[in-house]
């Protein structure tokens, strides 16, 4: 059965590696996953005194996440953790208290960096975040793509042979994890 996947990437900037490398991991994905893109750089900062009547741009976020069947985040690292934007959708995805979004729902974490540690730091945080929010998160294999901004090809867009397996692979586990929900 095909499974709804939203694709968090936690740069906003347009010539991301983040959002390259999850370019390829949707090109790379599996038939019977139905990668979707979901864009977060236009949540308003969470604020709970919002909530009392939440900003569109929130509830369109929260039911999109809703409807997923599960949920990749491909994120860089920033100052050795999650980047804010990405943060603030996990926030505001989890509120209000007792309604969120992510409860139960199956997800995976690749990080990047043109660094040597692959965003270590932004994946456990990652994972931290998620542990609270009761988000089954794939164990294995980890992803941390370091020296990003070498993997790629000339066209800047596909990444050479050696990523492209590892990514593929990654997508069959992923598809894996899936469905054991
Ligand atoms: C960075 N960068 C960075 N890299 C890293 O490996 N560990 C880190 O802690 C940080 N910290 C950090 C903070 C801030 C505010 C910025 C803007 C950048 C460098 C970062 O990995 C690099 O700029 C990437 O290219 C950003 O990812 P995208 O936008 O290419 O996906």
């Amino acid at each position: 059965m095909e499974k709804k996947i939203a694709v968090l990437v936690g740069s906003l900037r347009k010539e991301a590696f983040s959002r390259k490398i999850a370019n390829e991991l949707i090109r790379l994905a599996p038939k019977t996953l139905k990668m979707e893109m979901v864009e977060i750089g236009n949540l308003p900062l969470y604020n709970e005194d919002l909530d009392v009547n939440s900003p569109k741009e929130w509830m369109n976020f929260r039911e999109t996440i809703k409807n997923s069947d599960g949920v990749l985040f491909v994120s860089p690292e920033y100052n050795r953790t999650i980047p804010g934007g990405l943060k603030n959708a996990i926030d505001v995805g989890s509120r209000p208290p007792g309604k969120s979004v992510w409860k139960g729902k199956p997800a995976a974490v690749a990080t990047t960096s043109p660094g040597a540690q692959g965003g270590f730091g932004s994946n456990h945080n990652i994972r931290q975040a998620v542990v609270f929010l009761d988000v089954p998160m794939m164990q294995q294999p980890e992803a941390y793509i370091s020296k990003v901004h070498e993997l790629f090809m000339a066209d800047g867009k596909t990444v050479n042979d050696k990523t492209e397996n590892f990514l593929k692979d990654y997508m069959l586990a992923f598809e894996k994890w899936i469905n054991h929900f």
